[in-house]
């Protein structure tokens, strides 16, 4: 989508979107002539602003050119805006732009004092929301001829110059960054299972190295098994395409990295995602209904490529690594089989239960190699359980970890962000449930019991003394089987606006 940025004199367009808060009898940045006929026409329509409320006047209705339109988007009241509002607000005014065959949509900017907030947030949401509501995953689709195409080109249209300053415009390009990385990520979880092996997944990785910037190592098979990746290399070991893992590493400018107190040095964050391919459940193999939805199990490292692919754009003021382990999880004849040992990169061993348990292995290598990067925080996102899905729903991930800090901030950035989350325990009176006669442990608990609190007491055995911890099990929100407000059907990309916010404003 194209976005241009310009002064309300200069507009031309045909269809222009307006915002409405609940009770007022305008849309914002609507005074004048123009408004008053739009009060008349909206209080014709009893549209009042309600939140996902939209109206569309088809011009005909007043004076001036037949051919316009414009179409009210409500904000619901006012007291109880919020940003997250104005992504889904957008999203159905680019629905009814669409369904009237718009090629191209200008939008209303409010001025700075009709709305709370920072007036950027507000031009910034108006971006991502249009953004990422007119995602499609098309490639292998031919479009039926009645089929809506989404809008091309989008124009914020700002009341005066002032509004339009270089920050503002600074803050649009960060936004449209932002979403197209989201875009990014979705493609990638939403590729069919057999184009996206391993090792093509890391050629895409390789392909987002920035000079300067962005470094990124792939370790191949070989590599895996000198460092003593036990568990990326078992769970990889079914299926013909090898498993591998991409290490990115984004270093700040000189001098943009907080100082980390008396230590004197930058701050520093790993970030891991899992990464599998395509999850058959090895051979304790998945019942054959809907296992057409584990193409999306690589989505946490689909998040980790998303992250690295935005950092290329944006300054953050941390040292940020990145850890994408790449595996297929298939019964091939090599595949790991329960009863199975598995030794770690920290030298501790599970015993395998089920394999398909598999991506906790895959993310106890990458806690354990992360942990000796001495991070500041370190991040696991993974679809790791299906009893989050239970606990939660579709629309919740779990938070589990021991940074209660990094935990109240996902959870707050998320409401922001229209990404939700919730924490669960991770009690010590549950790790007996990993007890096992064979291994340092067993690597799930008892069936049906606490299933996503035992995977984070797995987890937690690989993370080093010291090292600060968040676990997210995206589980459900990584994939969506119906549109949300701005989230098409498919893969989400949750929760990369979350964590690219995070690190936006450091640790
Ligand atoms: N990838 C799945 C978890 C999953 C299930 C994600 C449904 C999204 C939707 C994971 O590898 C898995 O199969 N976990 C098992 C663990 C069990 C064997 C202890 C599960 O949740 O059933
Ligand atoms: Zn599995
Ligand atoms: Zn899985």
């Amino acid at each position: 989508m194209r976005i241009n940025l310009i002064v309300k004199k200069n507009w031309t367009g045909k269809v222009l979107v307006g915002f409405m808060f609940e009770g007022d009898k305008t849309p914002l940045a609507m005074p004048g002539d123009e408004g008053k006929r739009l009060s008349t026409y909206a209080a014709g329509e009893k549209f009042t602003g309600q939140l996902k409320k939209t109206s569309l006047w088809r011009g005909a209705r007043c004076e001036g050119d037949a051919g316009e339109k414009l179409i009210l988007a409500g904000l619901g009241k006012r007291n109880e805006f919020e940003p997250d509002r104005v992504r889904s607000a957008i999203a159905r005014a680019m629905k009814r732009a669409e369904d009237v065959g718009a090629e191209s949509v200008g939008v209303l900017v409010p001025d700075g004092k009709e709305v709370r907030g920072e007036l950027a947030d507000f031009a910034a949401a108006v971006v991502e929301g249009a953004i990422l509501s007119s995602y499609r995953f098309d490639k292998y689709r031919t479009p039926k001829p009645d089929e809506n195409k989404p809008v091309g080109e989008l124009t914020l249209v700002f009341s005066n110059t002032k509004n339009l300053s270089a920050a503002m415009r600074r803050a649009v390009e960060e936004a449209v960054a932002r979403a197209e990385a989201v875009c990014f990520s979705r493609d990638l979880a939403n590729e069919p299972p057999s184009p996206k092996p391993p090792e093509k997944m890391a050629e895409i990785a390789a392909g987002l190295a920035k000079r300067g910037r962005i470094q990124v190592e792939v370790l191949h098979k070989a590599e895996l098994e000198k460092l003593g990746m036990g568990g990326i290399l078992r769970v990889g070991a079914g299926s013909h395409q090898p498993p591998c893992l991409v290490h990115f590493t984004y270093t700040p400018d000189e001098g943009r990295g907080t100082r980390d107190g008396g230590r004197g040095r930058k701050r520093t964050v790993v970030v891991i995602g899992k990464g599998i391919t395509f999850d058959s459940g090895g051979i304790s193999i998945k019942p054959s209904a809907g296992m057409e939805a584990m193409k999306d199990d690589m989505s946490g490292a689909g998040t980790v490529l998303g992250l690295f692919k935005w950092l290329g754009t944006v300054d953050v003021p941390v040292t940020v690594h990145g850890l994408a382990p790449f595996a297929e999880n298939m019964p091939g004849g090599g595949a790991q089989k329960p009863g199975d040992v598995i030794r770690h990169y920290n030298g501790k061993t599970a015993e395998v239960i089920s394999t398909d348990a598999e991506g906790r292995h895959l993310l106890a290598d990458c806690l354990a190699y992360g942990s000796t990067l001495k991070p500041d925080l370190m991040i696991d996102m993974a679809t790791l359980t299906g009893a989050c899905v239970v606990a939660l729903g579709d629309e919740f991930s779990a938070l589990l970890g021991n940074d209660q800090r990094t935990i109240d901030r996902l959870i707050a950035i998320g409401n922001e962000q229209g990404e939700f989350f919730w924490q669960l325990p991770l009690p010590d009176r549950y790790k007996s449930h990993l007890k096992s006669k064979v291994a340092d442990l067993k690597h799930i608990g008892k069936p049906g019991v606490a299933g996503t609190i035992v995977a984070g007491l797995f987890l937690q055995e690989f993370v080093g003394e010291g090292v600060p911890w968040v676990h997210v099990d995206i589980a459900g929100p990584s994939f969506t089987k119906e549109d949300w407000d701005y989230t098409p059907a498919g893969a989400t990309g949750v929760p990369l606006r979350t964590i690219a916010a995070l690190l936006r404003k450091g640790i």
